[in-house]
């Protein structure tokens, strides 16, 4: 279908398929790549672009819609003052953080500033409300829009030399991000790119035999190359530590958690997405998962790998001290358990990039990463060469949080490349993001506290275990740092942390903002919440008292000397703390309710 329609106030006209998703006219057919996609749904707002006055989002609209429309997109018109305007002041605010909801946030801005040239707070919120930020909090954001709705001038002088120290600083890598000209991990590939998509166990547990793909290859003729194991040029695994690489990049037969990639087609685009599930010849033999931590750790049940016949990755301990005599002693004991779930980190950039093979042997790897030396160790395992043989060339990150501190696409992109001498590229639906890479380790701990008759951490006990699914990633690192942190930013002589990383039949977990140390900060806050109910001391006035300071020595013995600001921090909550116990206190006098632990 031909269409056209002005774009940014200029006549654009095209042939596309007519359920072509705008979105994609734009950035594909286009090469307009302001505009992000995040999810493909209409959920995350990222594609937000104004279709004849209306925000919609890119990605909802067909481009038989856009048809006749007038399109207005992130890059704008160049006399575009208003805006111009909102660029500065998300730059003045630190609106953009990694940028990737930038565009979307902008077009959304304009929108209520046309509509309504000073709108309240809450008109600007709900003007926003389609678009998702996992990195700001919504704040700047909001007071970015309000400044140019109120009609400050954004300040735009650099900060004097001298004076940077708790300033607000324009960060220097801003203007791209708000121009809708930031290069993220989907947004810019060679033209004669392959692409290839991953296929999937939707198994959790499963052994498999792959049958002939001769045909295959006659029904799709463009299809390039069916990547499978054993077409691996390297070593066939990865992972993060260096003597502990259990993850195989595509699975040799047995799959042990539902999204683990089997194999990939390469191909052009539309080719490999014609490919059905039906098409791929794949005898699947079902095994029952190892589901949950009781399951795992169970006596009769079959290990998710040979060589682990526990399912205990690694153990953590961390002992000082009598914490038995100590419990003894104590005028008050706490004791209780927690359990945490997966979290994805839900970032809004789909891990995306490609793999460039070059003339003379080496690989450029170039995608959205938190480590790049880290895909350039694995990338090169996996493709058969030297690490200095692979370069990796990190695109802007559209949020990562920890998850993309695991290597993703990476390593198969480079084996790719290298089987079919070309350039390949991968994009990760949300979908597939969401089902095959890293969480947050869900978590079951049991712990107890001991205070003295003045409140004072005297003891403290915890036993923690960690859901790493089915590979190790980072899990050796959270079974390794909870039982260090696992007492908390305080004060304690007699201490016994334990834990363990398990493997199950669950989509891997790996780093994720704290490595598992917030799962157990649910314990440990709770445990002395409990203990101050019990002597009848303030929760304010417990921590207080046992917050580390400088000089103290942590449960390792460690002797800190700075960087240890927990009693600055209760010191600046402590009007504050004070005012919402007053005013606890006078509705519990009022309404004859005494609420748990608020007021005593
Ligand atoms: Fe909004 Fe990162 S700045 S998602």
């Amino acid at each position: 279908m031909r269409v056209s329609f002005e774009l940014n106030g200029e006549p654009s006209t095209l042939d596309v398929d007519p359920f072509e998703r705008l979105s994609e006219v734009l950035r594909i057919d286009l090469g307009m790549t302001g505009t992000k996609v995040g999810c493909d749904a209409g959920d995350c707002g990222a594609c937000t672009v104004m279709l004849d006055g209306l925000q919609v989002c890119a990605c909802m609209v067909s481009a038989a819609q856009a048809d006749g429309a007038e399109v207005e997109t992130v890059e704008g018109r160049a006399d575009d003052e208003l805006l111009a305007e909102l660029r500065l002041a998300f730059l003045e605010h630190g609106a953009a953080q990694c940028g990737i909801c930038t565009p979307g946030m902008l077009m959304a801005a304009r929108d209520i500033l046309l509509r309504k040239p000073n709108p309240s707070r809450a008109e600007i919120e709900d003007a926003l409300g389609g678009v998702l930020c996992r990195c700001t909090g919504y704040l700047k954001i909001v007071e970015a829009v309000e400044s140019v709705g109120a009609q400050q001038t954004p300040q735009t002088a650099p900060t004097p030399a001298g004076c940077a120290v708790g300033a607000r600083l324009v960060r220097i890598d801003g203007a791209p991000k708000v121009d809708g000209s930031d290069q993220f991990g989907a947004d810019a590939a060679p033209a004669n790119a392959l692409w290839l998509r991953t296929i999937r166990s939707p198994h959790a547990r499963a052994r498999f035999e792959l049958g002939n793909f001769d045909a295959l290859y006659q029904r799709h003729p463009d299809l390039v190359k069916v990547l499978i194991a054993a077409d691996i040029p390297g070593e066939n695994s990865f992972g993060v530590y260096p003597d502990l690489k259990d993850q195989p990049v595509l699975a040799d037969g047995e799959v042990r958690y539902r999204g683990e990639a089997i194999l990939a087609l390469i191909g052009p685009r539309a080719a490999i997405a014609a490919i059905t599930a039906e098409e791929l010849p794949i005898i699947w033999s079902l095994e029952t998962p190892t589901v949950g931590i009781a399951a795992a750790t169970a006596s009769s049940v079959a290990p998710v790998h040979a060589t682990r016949p526990d399912n205990i990755l690694v153990h953590g301990n961390v002992e000082c001290g009598d914490v038995d005599a100590a419990f003894d002693a104590a005028a008050a004991v706490a004791e209780g358990e927690i359990q945490t779930a997966f979290v994805e980190h839900a970032y809004i950039e789909p891990e995306a990039g490609y793999a460039m093979p070059l003339a003379d042997g080496r690989i450029e790897i170039v995608a959205s990463t938190q480590t790049p030396y880290m895909d350039r160790d694995e990338a090169a395992r996996v493709a058969g060469i030297d690490p200095a043989q692979v370069r990796i060339i990190p695109t802007a990150c559209g949020g990562g949080f920890g998850g993309k501190l695991d290597v993703a696409l990476q390593p198969t992109l480079a084996a790719a490349a290298r089987v079919v001498g070309r350039p390949v590229r991968s994009i990760y639906s949300r979908i597939e993001s969401m089902a095959s890479t890293t969480k947050r380790h869900p978590a079951y701990i049991q712990g107890r506290i001991g205070v003295d008759g003045d409140g004072r951490i005297t003891a403290y006990e915890s036993s923690a275990d960690f859901n790493t699914g089915a590979y190790a990633s980072w899990g050796p690192t959270v079974a390794n740092r909870v039982p260090v942190h696992a007492a908390g930013p305080y004060r304690v002589s007699n201490v016994h942390n334990r834990s363990r990383a398990i493997y199950t039949n669950e989509t891997p977990a790996g780093a994720f903002r704290g490595f598992g140390v917030p799962q157990s900060a649910i314990l440990n806050e709770r445990l002395l919440d409990d203990a101050a109910e019990r002597i009848a001391m303030d929760r304010w006035d417990i921590r207080y008292l046992n917050a580390l300071r400088p000089g103290d020595a942590t449960v390792t013995g460690q002797v800190l000397k700075a960087s240890c600001g927990l009693a600055a921090c209760l010191d600046a909550l402590r009007e504050d703390w004070r005012a919402m116990l007053t005013r606890a206190s006078e509705h519990n006098a009022r309404d004859g309710v005494l609420r748990r632990g608020v007021g005593i």
